[in-house]
């Protein structure tokens, strides 16, 4: 989440350090530029500039526009962004995401449309934190990225249901046990793999590792 002016959200109770994180959201109705609806795990310190985890759903503004970010003990940049082929105001739709130590996926209604891979063995950054599960509702202050706001259209109103995680608290080193076998697959099967590939070549409308410069960057992307 990026210089938020003002908003509401919530957040879990205690932090997790793995899990699957579940909600349950129904957009505000269209024609919300410049209003972030958002659901998201986070670390404690809140300043993105540095050593700083964090994993991203974001509504920018209208239109279905998905964006997806990944802070990995820095300073994030790892957009992607997807147009949704539903109109995500019209009815509730499930937005996942899966933290494990080998993995970051992210799921909307069960299909699999962003994984980051644990590969710090080739010097690729990966969250490591504690993290709290968010969502919120909030006034981004960059017209350039969201819009601006068309107060005409208020009041901005999101609906979340069945906010659920099945996770590893913080300290308690929880992992591995054959208990949480549903999150902590270390991968995804052959079908799973293949609804991604055909939803990413489809739906996927930016990807960071295409910016110029990301390629070196950042070495996920070579
Ligand atoms: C990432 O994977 C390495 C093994 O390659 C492991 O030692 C490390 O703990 C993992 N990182 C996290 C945050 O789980
Ligand atoms: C919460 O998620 C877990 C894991 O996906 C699932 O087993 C459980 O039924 C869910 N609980 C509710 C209330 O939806
Ligand atoms: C990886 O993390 C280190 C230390 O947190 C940071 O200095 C570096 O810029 C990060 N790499 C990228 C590609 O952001």
């Amino acid at each position: 989440m990026v210089n938020d002016a003002g908003g509401a959200g919530f957040k879990s109770k205690i932090q997790y350090e793995s899990g699957l994180f579940t909600l349950r959201i129904k957009m505000p109705a269209k024609k919300t530029n410049g209003v972030i609806t958002a659901f998201y795990l986070i670390s404690d310190d809140q300043d993105a500039g540095v050593n700083h985890d964090e994993i991203d759903f974001e509504f920018i503004g209208t239109e279905g526009r998905l964006q997806t970010n990944i802070f990995a003990n820095d300073r994030g940049g790892r957009e992607q962004v997807f147009q949704l082929s539903f109109d995500p105001s019209e009815d509730f739709h499930t937005y996942q995401i899966l933290y494990t130590p080998q993995r970051i996926v992210f799921f909307v209604d069960n299909i699999p449309i962003r994984s980051f891979k644990n590969n710090t063995k080739r010097g690729i950054n990966f969250s490591t934190k504690s993290l709290w599960a968010e969502a919120s509702l909030w006034i981004s202050d960059s017209v350039v990225w969201a819009g601006a706001v068309d107060w005409g259209y208020a009041p901005f109103i999101v609906s979340f249901q069945d906010f659920n995680i099945s996770g590893c608290p913080a300290g308690s080193n929880c992992l591995p046990s054959p208990d949480f076998s549903l999150w902590t697959r270390p991968k995804l099967g052959p079908k799973q793999l293949k609804l991604m590939m055909n939803f990413r070549k489809n739906h996927m409308t930016f990807d960071y590792c295409r910016s110029k410069g990301n390629k070196h960057r950042y070495p996920e992307c070579a």
